[in-house]
């Protein structure tokens, strides 16, 4: 049975929520799972802007059946080629043999990477800035390269005024029955897992998210429909705000983040203590993480909301803790700078996390390492109480 959203009189969601994937690009976990967002507009000509995932197959061909009823497919727009979106590709080619794939350069090539198809006679090679006349509806592509890919383009319809943005403005998570975010209390219930999957799927590529609100700033927009999650049609600033922050590596609010690698409870007492001394130091806010149990998707956008970080971790096989060596990885990866940090450092006898951690936040923009390290012998003494006070105080400071 079909299952698809009326959007407006002429456009609708054909895509749905897999609420049985656990892990999204198999390596961040979505616990209530995923929703992928496929739009179909009927114009004098019917055009499909991305498809689904397989998990989600069987209910977009039912949506999309549905609603073509015996109309012929005319056009598949892909804006970004990953194959949460594009699985169907050599499905709908054979169903729909009369229609043509719309994309850019780039985008036929990494097409032809991952399938095998025969595009003779059927692509329509885009350019940035072209128009795709499909009746009362005008389509103009901009490109945004590295959000979240490569070939990576928007589409803007100056008809409806609806900006088609690709993950751009997307979330972790599926959407429960409402689908606007103005039906939702966004900051409360959505903007948690929309800035986990921002941080991790595209916050690598600030200057380039950067760019295409530069290139977006003179559209008339009503609507944001992303790829994932919640469509927009109104107070747009509730999230292009914090797409401005993110995407220029500003901290969100002021606040501390500890993430501790520990492997007896020593370092972790100490990360404990420090919380606690920041708390009674009136820090706005203090977010502790155990690196060991707490997927890095989380910490990652938590470093990006807070201004301050604390990464305490023990040495191990005379070498920085491994999930917390996977998580300073990860930061770094993502590009993540300006930032205040701390270190605690622990060890028994080689002790070699701290110099490890300062190895990987060195080869990051814009990180200030406080100078008051503190260093621990197996477990936490007396005088590492007072040298945590003089790091507590120098965040609070900071
Ligand atoms: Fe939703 Fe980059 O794929």
């Amino acid at each position: 049975m079909h299952n698809f959203r009326k959007i407006m009189d002429d456009l609708y969601n054909v895509g749905a929520n897999d609420r049985r994937i656990t892990l999204f690009e198999n390596a961040h976990p979505v616990p209530r799972g995923m929703s992928y967002n496929s739009y179909l507009l009927l114009d004098e000509k019917t055009v499909l802007l991305d498809a689904v995932d397989p998990g989600i197959a069987e209910q977009f061909w039912q949506n999309l059946s549905a609603i073509l009823n015996d109309r012929q497919l005319d056009y598949l727009i892909i804006t970004h080629i990953e194959p949460d979106h594009c699985s169907q590709i050599p499905e709908l080619m054979r169903r729909y043999p009369g229609m043509t794939v719309v994309g850019n350069k780039k985008t036929f090539t990494m097409l032809n990477q991952f399938y095998e198809v025969d595009l003779e006679g059927r692509m329509l090679e885009v350019k940035e800035g072209d128009v795709l006349e499909t009746g009362k509806h005008t389509l103009t592509f901009y490109f945004a390269p590295m959000v979240h890919w490569p070939e990576v383009m928007v589409a803007y319809d100056s008809y409806s005024k609806v900006l088609f943005s690709a993950d751009a403005f997307g979330t972790f998570g599926p959407i429960d029955g409402a689908m606007y975010a103005d039906q939702v209390n966004f900051e409360e219930d959505y903007l948690p897992e929309v800035r986990r999957y921002y941080a991790n799927i595209i916050g690598k590529y600030g200057r380039n998210v950067t760019t295409l609100f530069e290139k977006i700033a003179g559209l008339d927009i009503e609507m944001f429909c992303p790829l994932h999650g919640l469509i927009w049609r109104k107070d747009f600033h509730l999230i292009t705000d914090k797409y401005k922050q993110w995407a220029s590596y500003t901290p969100e609010e002021r606040g501390v983040v500890i993430a501790y690698g520990s492997i007896y409870g020593n370092t972790a007492l100490a990360a404990e203590i420090l919380a606690n001394k920041l708390a009674d130091g009136g820090v706005e806010k203090v977010v502790v993480h155990n690196v060991s149990s707490e997927h890095p998707s989380y910490i990652l956008a938590d470093c990006f909301r807070y201004d301050r970080l604390v990464f305490a971790s023990a040495t191990f096989n005379a070498e920085l803790f491994p999930y917390m060596e996977s998580l300073l990885l990860d930061l770094k990866a993502h590009n993540l700078t300006n930032r205040t940090v701390a270190l605690i450092e622990n060890g028994s006898w080689a002790v070699a996390s701290g110099r490890k951690m300062r190895e990987i936040l060195d080869q990051m923009k814009g990180m200030t390492i406080l100078e008051q390290t503190l260093s621990i012998k197996s477990s936490v003494k007396g005088p590492d109480l007072e040298a945590l006070d003089e790091l507590a105080k120098a965040l609070l400071a900071a």
